[in-house]
């Protein structure tokens, strides 16, 4: 294959501190229909994803749940893996920063960059909490203080390696302002990197740390790890064997051909990248394009009540496909995207149920009832046709230079228009007036064979953002699955002349919008998990004046002999002293209660208890295996009335 045929795309490496949710599934379906639309175009696709898994705040969250870094890791990358079995996402290879292969290359990286003299030791000042063992930035701080912990933090320093970025600014504007490359999508973020960091003068970029372990070392200075963003960003070259044995396509597929991510890390990929690969004289990626967020309640990410977004549950409900077209179609170009179930209903019932699955119900019931399933090769075409022809004839190419640069809702939305159109042209024919005629067959046998390759046509140019569905409707259109190169969208007719179609399943069932709102609402409302005591019987009033409820304070507390349940008390009921026993010995030691004002019932019948006699009951809460006595402040005066 010739090396303009090759094609090398990738997602950022996500963070496995959480599981995968839906924000990182755009990212990840949007390179995924690139690269199979690449595929189909006969390129040879490298679609990279992975993971990053190191740093102090995975080191910090292992450490909370008792294992080790890596031990939690892994179990997270299993769950993005599974996302992305789930989500028919057909990346070629997986990286993971804990590689030895990708651990190996950013030692070497890091060397060359500092025999190169672009990294050198200093001192990384910053915000200190000696509890956390965190430095942070100020403007990490909340309120000035440790954003983990809340407590105060102290300027402090460590020794630090540096990468020299403050060098590159001038290069980097040259980058990003040439017209012809047009390195950074949407251009408008040219602008912010420009204006927010290079004028203002780039400074030098801290590279390693002391005050964590769990990163790649330092292999000339092993008390350093690695800082985030050498090891992070490598990725991109390690993974095709730079400066490794592990794989061995870096000739074949570097320079990327564009790196797809959130705008959050554009700054990163637009300025250090190139500065890193400058300094390593490596050429630089062909495109980076940072798309905008899917917000949830106007952060980028948080849990809306009401709003099931578990991209499984949704899978599982909705069909992969209908996911997959919905996050595609919804998030406009550059700029963010509200999520809510009820929008991806909707666009679910307009777009797949009635646009696209009429379409092909239709057309196929049609073909079925007229003509037995199978055309005559008679056909009369007219002038009639030409409208929906010529939209067809210029749709491959829209989609794919709109696909190609990520304006992925607008090519999606072009192809629907055709749909729609395809259905209009339905009605303008009438097939069903057509039928009454016999002398009308040829007309009626061209029109539903322009409609069988509309769906043919469309169907190729929507395969890559539904993969699962293409199958099925090839099936039903009689184009078998010989329709999967991209150019043959381009091709008009080449369903066979007599093609035989076949009725199958409804391929996007109607969503009852109100209905599944609410069972989604119910699913993600928090599960309460009930006490084991039900409630009892409604009683009177009466039954309830006639106890007698008193703090009183604990004067002495003792274990009762031979008994492992039984504290015994003397207690102040405001009036006087009484013995009381409670059967609290298994969680209480007895020197802990006294003194303590607590909530006692007063006027129970006396009751003897391994020989002692109990003159009321001390009140107490039980929790499964929780027990604790119903405690007053110490200002409660004892005999004071509880109601
Ligand atoms: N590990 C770094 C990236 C290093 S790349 C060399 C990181 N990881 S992350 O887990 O935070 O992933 C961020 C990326 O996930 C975003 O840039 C975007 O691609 C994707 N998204 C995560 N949440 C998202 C939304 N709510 N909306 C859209 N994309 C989002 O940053």
């Amino acid at each position: 294959m010739s090396d303009s045929k090759k094609f090398y795309i990738t997602t950022p490496i996500y963070y496995p501190s959480g599981n995968p949710h839906i924000g990182h599934c755009y990212t990840t379906l949007a390179c995924d229909l690139v690269a199979r639309m690449k595929r189909m175009q006969g390129y040879d696709v490298m679609f990279l994803t992975g993971t990053d898994e190191h740093g102090q705040k995975i080191e910090k969250k292992a450490q909370e749940v008792g294992v080790t870094p890596k031990e939690y890791v892994d179990d997270i990358v299993a769950n993005f893996k599974k996302l992305w079995g789930r989500l028919g996402i057909t990346y070629d290879r997986y990286i993971r920063t804990t590689d030895d292969y990708h651990v190996e290359s950013v030692q070497k990286i890091f060397k060359e960059l500092y025999d190169r003299g672009y990294i050198y030791k200093s001192e990384y000042k910053g915000k200190y909490c000696t509890p956390c063992e965190s430095f942070w930035t100020e403007s990490q701080l909340v309120d000035g203080k440790c954003p983990d912990c809340g407590r105060d933090v102290t300027d402090a320093s460590e020794e630090a390696y540096f990468f020299k970025l403050s060098e590159f600014g001038p290069k980097l504007k040259e980058l990003l302002l040439d017209e012809d490359r047009n390195f950074l999508e949407p251009k408008t973020r040219v602008n912010e990197m420009i204006n927010n960091f290079i004028d203002p003068g780039l400074q030098d970029l801290c590279v390693s740390r002391t005050s964590f372990t769990w990163g790649i070392p330092v292999s000339f200075d092993e008390k350093h790890v690695v800082y985030v963003w050498v090891d992070a960003l490598s990725n991109y070259i390690t993974a095709l064997g730079y400066m490794n044995s592990a794989y061995d396509d870096f000739d074949k597929y570097w320079p990327a051909d564009i790196h797809v991510m959130a705008k959050e890390i554009v700054r990163f990929h637009s300025l250090i990248w190139p500065a890193l690969l400058m300094a390593l004289d490596i050429p630089l990626p062909k495109k980076i394009y940072g798309h905008g967020w899917i917000t949830f309640g106007g952060g980028k990410m948080s849990k809306s009540s009401g709003n099931v977004i578990d991209p499984f549950i949704l899978a599982d409900r909705y069909g992969v496909d209908a996911l997959r077209y919905h996050l595609l179609r919804e998030m406009p170009f550059g700029s963010d995207c509200p999520y809510n179930n009820e929008m991806m209903f909707n666009r679910i019932n307009s777009d797949l149920a009635n646009d696209l699955g009429n379409l092909v119900s239709r057309t196929v019931a049609m073909a079925v009832k007229y003509f037995d399933g199978t055309l005559p090769a008679e056909k009369e075409f007219t002038d009639a046709d030409n409208d929906l022809l010529a939209q067809l004839d210029e749709l491959p190419a829209f989609v794919a230079e709109n696909y190609e640069s990520f304006h992925i809702a607008d090519a999606l939305e072009r192809i629907f228009k055709v749909i729609a159109r395809a259905n209009k042209y339905i009605d303008e024919n009438e097939p069903w007036v057509l039928a009454k005629d016999e002398a009308n067959k040829p007309r009626l046998a061209a029109v539903l064979y322009n409609l069988l390759d509309a769906v043919r046509r469309c169907t190729i140019l929507l395969s890559p953002a539904m993969p699962n569905t293409a199958p099925l409707i090839y099936e039903q259109i009689g184009a078998a699955d010989a329709n999967t190169k991209w150019e043959d969208a381009s091709v008009k007719y080449s369903l066979p002349a007599d093609v035989t179609v076949k009725k199958g399943p409804v391929l996007f069932p109607r969503i009852d919008v109100a209905k599944e709102l609410e069972e989604l609402d119910a699913m993600s409302a928090p599960k309460r998990e009930l006490p084991s005591e039900p409630l009892k019987d409604i009683t009177k009033f009466d039954n309830f004046a006639a106890l007698d409820l008193r703090a009183v304070k604990v004067i002495s507390c003792e274990r009762v002999p031979k008994s492992d349940k039984l504290l015994k008390f003397i207690v102040d009921d405001g009036f006087g002293e009484r013995q009381v026993l409670s059967g609290i010995a298994k969680y209480y030691d007895p020197e802990d209660l006294i003194g303590k004002t607590l909530a006692m019932i007063v006027n129970l019948e006396p009751r003897k208890m391994m020989g002692y006699e109990s003159n009321g009951m001390i009140m107490s809460v039980r929790d499964g295996d929780k027990f604790r006595v119903v405690e007053f402040p110490d200002d409660i005066k004892a005999g004071a009335d509880i109601s």
